[in-house]
């Protein structure tokens, strides 16, 4: 069937600028997220530069990734950032405690996140042990990494390989606090924070952007006595949302192989994401009313159950075309409050969780999110059009939610953009837009979709489930119509 609807434009209201960062990544020492999936080192056979994987650098830098967040997670918590530094057959190994116990070799570590970074093209955002390390630590890796002196840090850096101080805008002060990263009260933390902050200096050498540790999806009273005790230390504070199809850690629900049901069910967790941002910013709204602290999601994405015969630890999942129409679900949602939530990161790049890539010995995969990311960039440092629109609620196998949802934007490029993710398994959306004082002639674009709602791209062939031309746009007047098929992205700019 099909569902119609109207949209209206409100090209003569720009809202806030939305930053490139909304489209940032998150990549752990977890399973093969690191090693396997970034590094494999100098000597293999896998095509590297310094021992990061090339195919995985040329991919995140052709969806123009922004900011990498690094190590953790829980990780962070837990590592030292000394085991990562120096002559590489020197560094200890030692046991992943949080991801199934596995070896850390340390091979990958401070010099070569920020080679990585450097190779993709994107700022590095370093998460430091709060939770069972000091403010001595933090100081000196900080200046370890950035130091432009003489001193002895400084020095040390040098010898081992990097004269110029390494970019470090972006500096998360802790992770999960209020579990993995020290089981922290609220009033605990902040306290904390406030103690590393002082250590921190923030100065000409250090301009880093300092994020505080943030809630547990819903529990805003942590925003809200973080940013009231502690609020004036910080420059950003983070939040962590999982979207898991039946709302249960014990059995989260499958990634491929599900049915309408389960599709229905992720798609509600997944939307909680809009209450949730405007509870959270109501609280910052409370503390900080001239909006100075941004709001980071730097934990976001869907869980599953890990594939069947894979460590339970590592987090694997596979990735299908309801997480493409997810992903950019969400980028929708993420455009509506741009003025507070100035950066994301999905959990997790490669090989863990909601994954862009999926590696296989020599081999990789693009998946259905990574196209959803490609056919966003041109909303990297875009500016948000307000776009009303009036979705049906559909019924999916029991479960209620809107059809769609969709986001529009002035690209850089000084097109409008105009993105819809229709979360119907079954029904296309025919979409009446009026654009308002717009003038527009063309329009064109790219649509995500698939026969199967769990399609997914695998390895050694060519993707199926990947952007292709979009066909169904038209412009009459003041009149822009978009034929939509069912479960599907599409992104369509206008000129
Ligand atoms: O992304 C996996 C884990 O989820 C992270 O390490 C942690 O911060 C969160 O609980």
């Amino acid at each position: 069937g099909e569902i119609s609807a109207t949209a209206t434009l409100k090209a003569d209201k720009p809202g806030a600028p939305i930053s490139r960062y909304i489209y940032g990544q998150f990549s752990e020492h977890l399973g093969a997220g690191i090693y396997d999936g970034v590094w494999v080192g100098p000597d293999s056979k896998i095509p590297n530069v310094r021992g990061i994987r090339s195919d995985v650098v040329a991919a995140l830098k052709d969806i123009k990734t922004p900011v990498i967040r690094w190590p953790g997670g829980c990780f962070a918590d837990e590592y030292r950032w000394r085991d990562g530094i120096g002559p590489r057959d020197k560094r200890p190994s030692r046991k992943n405690n949080w991801w199934g116990g596995s070896p850390e070799t340390n091979a990958f570590g401070t010099h070569e996140f920020m080679d990585f970074a450097e190779q993709v093209g994107a700022d590095p955002y370093v998460s430091i042990n709060v939770g069972s390390s000091n403010p001595t630590e933090m100081r000196e890796w900080i200046e370890y990494m950035i130091s432009p002196g003489d001193d002895t840090l400084a020095q040390e850096r040098r010898a081992n390989g990097r004269d110029k101080p390494f970019n470090l805008p972006f500096v998360g002060i802790g992770n999960e606090s209020w579990g993995c990263g020290g089981e922290m009260t609220a009033e605990y933390y902040a306290n904390e924070y406030r103690r590393f902050s002082a250590f921190f200096h923030k100065n000409d050498d250090n301009k880093a952007v300092r994020i505080a540790s943030g809630a547990n999806s819903f529990d805003v009273n942590w925003t809200d006595v973080v940013t009231k005790n502690a609020g004036k230390y910080m420059d950003a504070i983070s939040l962590h949302y999982y979207t898991i199809p039946t709302g249960k850690w014990s059995k989260k629900g499958a990634a491929t192989g599900f049915d309408k049901a389960a599709w229905g069910q992720t798609f509600a967790q997944t939307l909680r994401m809009d209450d949730l941002l405007k509870q959270h910013i109501a609280a910052m709204d409370k503390n900080d009313p001239s909006k100075r602290i941004g709001l980071y999601v730097d934990e976001w994405g869907t869980w599953y159950d890990v594939e069947p015969g894979t460590n339970p630890g590592h987090l694997y999942q596979l990735n299908t075309l309801r997480d493409g129409v997810l992903a950019a679900a969400n980028f929708n949602i993420f455009h509506r409050y741009t003025d507070r939530v100035k950066m994301t990161n999905i959990a997790q790049t490669i090989n863990v969780l909601q994954a862009m890539i999926l590696t296989q010995g020599d081999k990789i995969v693009l998946t259905p999110t990574y196209y959803a990311y490609k056919m966003y960039v041109p909303f990297q440092d875009s500016t948000a059009i307000p776009l009303d629109v009036d979705a049906p609620e559909i019924d999916v196998a029991g479960t209620k939610i809107p059809a769609f949802n969709a986001s529009a934007a002035k690209g850089k490029d000084g097109k409008t953009y105009v993105a819809v993710a229709n979360m119907s398994p079954d029904d296309g959306v025919k979409l009446s837009v009026a654009l308002g004082d717009l003038k527009a002639k063309s329009v064109s674009g790219q649509v995500l979709t698939a026969d199967k709602m769990d399609a997914m791209n695998a390895f050694g062939v060519k993707p199926t489930v990947a952007p292709a031309p979009f066909k169904g746009g038209k412009i009459a007047g003041d009149k822009l119509t978009l034929d939509i098929p069912a479960k599907s992205v599409v992104v369509v700019a206008l000129d």
